[in-house]
């Protein structure tokens, strides 16, 4: 099958930047979020992250308006009927995410479409099982920002097509331009099983009182080539994402490295959120 049109449910931080990387690789895409104000922070997501391509030398004027030719927003989920791949995008939450699922299963038409989450750390099963084409339901995280981080994780569930993922990988790469790696359905998949732990002992270190903010992220920019500290990436990831992620990841594995610091847990109730809050660790957003 060759893939032409593409949905994305979400146009969060995550959402808008997997239409952005679709629409610029030649697919037709629907973009589908709750309500208007949603909708618009979208696409000025898009249009802002396309201005910097541009600015970058990324790509043309003339690419960047074919890409916005081809990008549809919409808050009406039924604008999905006609899609081949539908990318999950929105909020790390178990609850919305099974009910987008089942809902996508009775709108997709296409028998052969492929419904794919970019959950950060939830199982994939659960998911597939809210419809009745588990086999069509399969994990494809993406890394942020998405149109400028190559990996994507394909990860199949127990029930998940084998020769359905080979297409997907094959798509990932050979269309879109980006490096796969496979993973079982295991919580956090392959990176954020690492870069979790990673993040939450940057922020008990901080709670602590152990190091600043700056000296932490300065140690691991300097002293271990990381491109940004941990501290202002969690900002960048969104500190309510971070504590989803976390939070799920210690339900089901009980290992205490993911579980949420009591200091991150208090910024979300604050709505501290990070960069999409102008606010998080840092306030120079
Ligand atoms: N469109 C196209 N290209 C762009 C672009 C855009 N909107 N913005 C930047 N670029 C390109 C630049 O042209 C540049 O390319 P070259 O290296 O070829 O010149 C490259 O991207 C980097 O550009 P800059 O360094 O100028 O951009 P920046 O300062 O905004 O940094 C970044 C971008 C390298 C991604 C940096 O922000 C970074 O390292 N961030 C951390 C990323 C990270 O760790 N992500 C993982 C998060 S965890 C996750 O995603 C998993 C999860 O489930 C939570
Ligand atoms: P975000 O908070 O920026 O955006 C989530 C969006 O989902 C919001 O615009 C919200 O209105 C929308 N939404 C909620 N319910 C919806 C529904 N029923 N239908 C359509 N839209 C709905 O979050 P994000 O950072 O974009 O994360 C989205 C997903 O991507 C999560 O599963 C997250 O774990 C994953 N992810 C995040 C990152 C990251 O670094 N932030 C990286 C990879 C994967």
């Amino acid at each position: 099958m060759t893939i032409e049109r593409a949905g994305v449910i979400g146009c969060g931080l995550m959402g808008s930047g997997i239409a952005e990387i679709l629409a610029r690789k030649g697919l037709d895409v629907v973009v589908r979020d709750i309500d208007d104000a949603a909708v618009e922070a979208g696409r000025a997501r898009v249009e802002k992250s396309f201005a910097k391509g541009v600015e970058r030398g990324k790509m043309s004027a003339e690419d960047r308006d074919g890409a916005l030719a081809r990008l549809h927003f919409t808050t009406d989920l039924s604008a999905m009927a006609d899609r081949q791949l539908v990318i999950e995008a929105a909020s790390e939450n178990e609850g919305i995410k099974k009910k987008i699922f089942a809902e996508l299963d009775s709108i997709v038409t296409d028998p052969q479409a492929i419904l794919a989450s970019n959950t950060s750390s939830m199982p994939i099963v659960r998911f597939a099982q809210a419809t009745s084409r588990p086999e069509r339901v399969i994990g494809m995280h993406f890394f942020n920002p998405a149109p400028v981080q190559p990996l994507v994780e394909i990860i199949s569930s127990l029930l998940t097509d084998p020769a359905m993922a080979d297409e997907l990988d094959a798509f990932t790469t050979e269309v879109l331009g980006k490096v796969t790696i496979r993973s079982d359905d295991r919580p956090g998949f392959i990176v954020n099983a690492l870069l979790i732990p990673f993040l939450f002992s940057a922020i008990r270190m901080l709670e602590a009182g152990h190091a600043t903010k700056e000296d932490i992220d300065t140690g691991m920019i300097n002293g271990c080539a990381h491109p940004m500290g941990p501290i202002r990436l969690a900002d960048r990831v969104g500190l309510d994402t971070c504590f989803y992620v976390g939070q799920s990841i210690y339900e089901e594995t009980g290992d205490p490295a993911n579980k949420p610091p009591l200091l991150l847990s208090r910024m979300v109730d604050a709505g501290l959120l990070g960069v999409k809050s102008g606010q998080g660790f840092y306030d120079d957003y």
